[in-house]
């Protein structure tokens, strides 16, 4: 994980660099640092936590040559001497590397100079530029020689008080873009925090070195072939980057599902008849993590029921152990909103080596994932800052919805369908917000919170427990509703809150008897239903819809419920603790 920022060119104030790095923070919150080009020396800043208030030092610095880094630490404990920027023991090269090098002790134990000031695995990659600089090599080669030896993820930015005319930028496994303005060329590990620069981007390739210079680059392989790579103008988002009139992003998020749904269902029609072919005779295989897996359980629900395909969903970090065992007709289907996940690259990296088609879905215009692939459905919902994903959910679950009836040749029928459903979105938090805040005081002070659903709504319990876990950081689990009374019920006492999502649907009553069993031993039942009964001592009441795009609107007040118990809990939902929005590391 991890964000990094460079940039030269112009002088710039010290803040462009750490307004930056802020909108990189949902990457890595450990710590932060910078490192600036000032009067011909290296002036570098570290700070455990996240940026809060910007030292006045770094007010008054005006630098042309920058690199900044936020972190999310891998090697190493949180601390002011594991942060990023290294800098060398002249204080003339400064890096900052996301990614981890697998072989760091080995490269250790070849330095001449052990002296390493931090525990982190990124310095030996200092300390091997430093020893070739000082060997009398120029930066450009000396970086060029270390990253061959490197093995593992590594996107770095580094420069030298001595070459002041350069920034080299290095990409392998781990994002890196260009950005490219009138005043200088920035790098970054994504779009986000350039928005206000440019829209004009170099995505860097694995094996990319890049020699940045004030207004041109080149970009070479590790073996210094020169390689093209086209500057792409990408189109503004469709929603703005900031928190607008809400206090956090994910509440944002949360609230503006019903608009970009709209967004969301732009798609080209051909594209999707194009996917559908592909997958139509094949062994389809959905592939993602957290809340990007619950979504394919999703699309394994509309596949079966719409299409009559058949799909499995694995978790991407244990897809590969399965892959030699998948026949070769298979379609790898990688749901990523970042499209930079680690577990979810590797996968499809090893399947492609198997010759096997990838489509995918994510959110990040040109994301690593997107260029893997050979399909590529966007979700077009904007920028996703909340570590907690909301609207992307929604949106991979109705783009499933989409592509499941377009297999049957029914697109403009879902597509009519979803249309339509933005207003009961809109209707589901305008029935709940108040109430459902009301109940998040309730489940505050809870040690344990279950959620229970049946068939599709299962999905809908894993990911509303999901929520409330890595934001609130209260124990929150999601059982089928009928294995309850094969074990969990033990854990139920008296006012242990349990979700029930049930819709009046095929399931409604089967999953109703089993709240019945949960109420006998105590639990207090918190229905999400679009009837209410007698059994639910809370009510989160929905508006009445197809039953398979239910998930679409249940998820929602659950959403909030996750977000408001966070608040109450004086924590902060858009940044858990332990975690970070792209999860750039195995
Ligand atoms: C979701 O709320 C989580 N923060 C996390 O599980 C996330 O969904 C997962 O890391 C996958 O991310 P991706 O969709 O960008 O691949
Ligand atoms: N491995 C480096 C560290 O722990 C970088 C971490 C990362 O990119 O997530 O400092």
């Amino acid at each position: 994980m991890c964000g990094i920022i460079g940039f030269i060119g112009e002088t710039i104030k010290g803040t462009v660099i750490t307004d930056a790095l802020k909108k990189l923070e949902y990457r890595g919150y450990d710590s932060w640092g910078t490192a600036f080009l000032s009067e011909n020396k290296i002036e570098f800043f570290k700070q455990t936590g996240q940026i809060n208030g910007i030292p006045e030092k770094i007010k008054k610095i005006n630098s042309s040559l920058a690199i900044g880094h936020t972190r999310w630490a891998t090697h190493g404990k949180i601390s002011k001497v594991n942060a990023h920027p290294h800098v060398s023991v002249n204080n003339d090269l400064a890096l900052v590397h996301n990614g981890i090098i697998e072989n760091f002790s080995e490269l250790k134990e070849k330095l001449s100079d052990k002296n390493f000031f931090s525990e982190t695995d990124s310095e030996v990659i200092l300390k091997l530029i430093e020893e070739k600089v000082n060997s009398g090599k120029s930066l450009f080669n000396a970086v060029s020689e270390s990253v061959s030896l490197l093995k593992g993820s590594f996107a770095l930015l580094v420069f030298s008080s001595k070459e002041k005319d350069k920034l080299i930028a290095v990409k392998h496994e781990s994002p890196l873009l260009l950005g490219i303005t009138e005043k200088g060329i920035f790098a970054a590990s994504d779009q986000i925090p350039l928005s206000n620069f440019t829209n004009q981007f170099v995505f860097l390739e694995d094996g990319d070195i890049a020699l940045i210079e004030k207004n041109n680059f080149k970009v070479f392989d590790f073996s210094l072939n020169e390689i093209k790579r086209e500057i792409i103008k990408v189109e503004s988002e469709i929603t703005s980057s900031g928190k607008l009139k809400y206090s956090h992003f994910m509440l944002k998020e949360i609230m503006e599902q019903p608009f970009v749904l709209k967004s969301v269902l732009s798609q080209e029609e051909k594209n999707f008849n194009e996917i559908s072919s592909l997958i139509k005779d094949s062994n389809l295989f959905f592939i993602g993590n957290g809340t990007s897996f619950n979504a394919g359980l999703f699309g394994k629900e509309f596949f079966s029921r719409i299409a009559g395909i058949n799909p499995q969903v694995i978790e991407a970090s244990e897809f590969p152990y399965v892959l030699d065992f998948i026949p070769e007709n298979s379609v790898i289907f990688a749901l990523s909103q970042s499209g930079e996940t680690a577990d979810v690259l590797d996968s499809v990296k090893k399947a492609k080596k198997k010759n096997l088609k990838i489509i995918s879905m994510v959110n990040v215009f040109n994301s690593s994932l997107a260029r893997l692939s050979d399909k590529v459905i966007y979700l077009n919902c904007g920028e996703e800052i909340g570590v907690a994903s909301t609207k992307a959910f929604t949106s991979q679950v109705s783009l499933l919805y989409l592509l499941a009836n377009s297999v049957k040749g029914n697109f403009n029928k879902a597509l009519n369908e979803l249309n339509e459903l933005s207003f009961k979105m809109t209707e589901v938090i305008e029935l709940n917000k108040n109430s459902v805040k009301e109940l998040s005081h309730k489940i505050k002070s809870s040690k344990d919170v279950f959620f229970i659903g049946r068939s599709l709504n299962y999905g809908v319990a894993l990911e509303a427990s999901l929520k409330l876990k890595e934001i609130s950081y209260i124990h929150a689990e999601a059982f089928q509703a009928g294995s309850l009374k094969h074990g969990p019920l033990a854990l139920i006492s008296d006012n242990v809150p349990v979700v029930v999502i049930a819709p009046k649907d095929k399931v409604f009553s089967d999953t109703l008897n089993n709240a019945i069993q949960a109420k006998a031993r105590g639990a207090f039942i918190i229905g999400v239903s679009d009837e209410n009964n007698n059994e639910f001592d809370f009510f989160i009441k929905l508006p009445k819809v197809n039953e398979l795009l239910f998930p679409l609107i249940s998820i929602i007040p659950l959403q909030l419920l996750a977000f408001h118990t966070a608040v109450f809990l004086e924590r902060n939902p858009d940044k858990p603790k332990n975690l970070a929005k792209s999860v750039t590391v195995k």
